[in-house]
């Protein structure tokens, strides 16, 4: 089985201005110079994309987008194509957050058009997926979460597959300071994995690291990343402190 590497990312969602993008980047920097074993992403706004890469050139933190448009260019008034972003110094883009979903009617067909345009731009995906609080109180979580992983990924076979990172995001625990419990998104992130052992095969499931997101503090960390099928974490407002962010990746040190 291959060992996975963790990766920790940090969603700066509709925060920071450009300035204060550059001084978190650039505080963080700084702070995990010396860690080895752990990948880093920062996800910043568009505006600060470029100047952040620029920042974090050389580093051991790569940058992510927060969303990208299906085609490459064209008349699509206020939209981002991937290549922009690759060009721009992103590594990664975020694809299909819970919040695209619920304010920017962001679907799982269109996330899987979408994971075309960022593996065509020379880009990888982190694919959100992950259930509302009513679905979970309706014993619905598995089968929500099947539905959004086979939708989102129809189609890409396991060579390209093996290179995605897909986080699992409960709606609910979501800027609420409710986390899921180890064992709740260890039991999510198992069935993703049996999931994709299904689509792929066992060799390119073991592959895919799988991040959990919704609600990750410096101390709780170390139990999520602990468990067998976490991978690393999508953080938050945790990941808009460099101090509490770089806590979160010192902690896989401990799990
Ligand atoms: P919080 O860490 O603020 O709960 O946000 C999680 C998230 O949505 C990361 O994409």
């Amino acid at each position: 089985m291959t060992a996975r590497r963790c990766f920790i990312a940090g969603n700066w969602k509709m925060n920071k201005t450009v300035t204060e993008s550059l001084a978190l980047a650039r505080e963080l920097r700084g702070l995990v110079s010396m860690v080895r074993h752990v990948d880093i992403a920062v996800a910043p706004t568009f505006p600060a994309l470029h100047p952040v890469a620029k920042a974090l050139e050389d580093s051991n933190v790569q940058v992510a987008a927060q969303t990208c448009h299906a085609e490459a260019s064209g008349a699509f008034t206020g939209e981002t194509a991937a290549p922009m972003l690759k060009d721009a110094g992103a590594s990664w883009v975020i694809l299909g957050h819970s919040e695209r979903r619920q304010f920017f009617q962001e679907t799982d067909a269109g996330v899987n058009r979408k994971i075309g345009a960022v593996l065509k731009a020379g880009l990888l995906p982190i694919v959100c997926v992950g259930e509302t609080l009513a679905e979970r109180e309706a014993n619905r979580t598995l089968e929500v979460v099947s539905t959004q992983v086979k939708g989102c990924l129809d189609g890409f076979k396991a060579d390209v597959g093996a290179r995605f990172v897909i986080a699992y995001e409960p709606v609910w625990a979501i800027g609420t300071g409710k986390t899921a419990t180890s064992r709740q998104a260890q039991e999510v992130h198992a069935h993703i994995r049996s999931l994709l052992t299904g689509l792929w095969g066992a060799e390119a499931a073991a592959q895919v690291r799988l991040q959990y997101g919704g609600s990750v503090k410096p101390d709780n960390a170390a139990e999520l990343l602990a468990q067998p099928d976490i991978d690393g974490a999508l953080v938050g407002g945790a990941s808009l402190k460099a101090s509490d962010f770089a806590a979160i990746i010192k902690a896989k040190a401990q799990a």
